[in-house]
């Protein structure tokens, strides 16, 4: 079977980018990450693409006069590169509802909590686990979703909750629920290319293997 064609797009340090590089070299998963596309120029995510020789890519917001140019410039940029499968690791812009729409049930994303907790427009990276600790919960946890027009909202493929310590800090929360995104996201990507994923409305079921 073809290998699945991957564009992670990246803002940050790029964890998750690491360990779905590593699941494809590895052959873990039957994917290849074609392009690396990054909001930020100065984004070490960048070097892990160049260190693994993966063609990479940077597309600001703050060169276009707004998001939906923004995403535009994005799309095609995606163009030569084929892909099957968008993924979203750590990217911090909003994409457009056209670009979303581009790609129905093509777009995957991480959350670091369990949606629909704490999700939605300013919820991400650390304020995460800030708003988690604050508010006091007993557990918190990934998820890893297909990206619709709203924020945080589209059908979730896989979650895994983590039990918050009595010592919790942001940083100590940030480095146990990364550890779980990154298992998780590996999984959800290895069930896509092995085209184990029916999504039926909200929900997104998993087939048995060899179905
Ligand atoms: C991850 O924890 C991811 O869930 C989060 O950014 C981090 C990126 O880490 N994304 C969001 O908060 C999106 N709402 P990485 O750059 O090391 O992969």
């Amino acid at each position: 079977m073809a290998k699945t064609r991957l564009a992670v797009l990246v803002s940050g340090g790029g964890t998750n980018l690491q360990t779905i590089i590593n699941a494809c070299v590895n052959e873990e998963i039957n994917a290849e990450v074609a392009v690396v596309i990054s909001s930020r120029k100065g984004a070490y995510a960048l070097e892990r693409a160049r260190m693994a020789q993966i063609p990479g890519i940077v597309c600001s917001p703050r060169h276009y006069a707004n998001p939906v140019l923004h995403s535009k410039a994005i799309a095609e940029a995606l163009e030569a590169y084929q892909v099957d499968l968008i993924i979203l690791a750590g990217f911090m812009s909003i994409l457009s509802d056209e670009f979303v729409n581009t790609y129905p049930n093509r777009i995957m994303n991480t959350h670091p909590a369990l949606l629909p907790s704490f999700g939605g427009k300013g919820c991400y990276g650390q304020h995460v686990h800030q708003q988690v600790l604050d508010y006091g919960v007993k557990v918190s946890g990934a998820t890893i979703m297909f990206v619709d027009t709203g924020i945080d909202t589209g059908p979730i493929i896989l979650q895994e909750a983590v039990a918050i310590a009595e010592d919790e800090t942001v940083d100590s929360l940030q480095q146990k629920v990364l550890k779980i995104e990154h298992r998780l996201y590996v999984e959800a990507i290895g069930l896509f290319a092995d085209h184990r994923l029916r999504v039926d409305g909200r929900r997104v079921h998993i087939l048995p293997l060899n179905s």
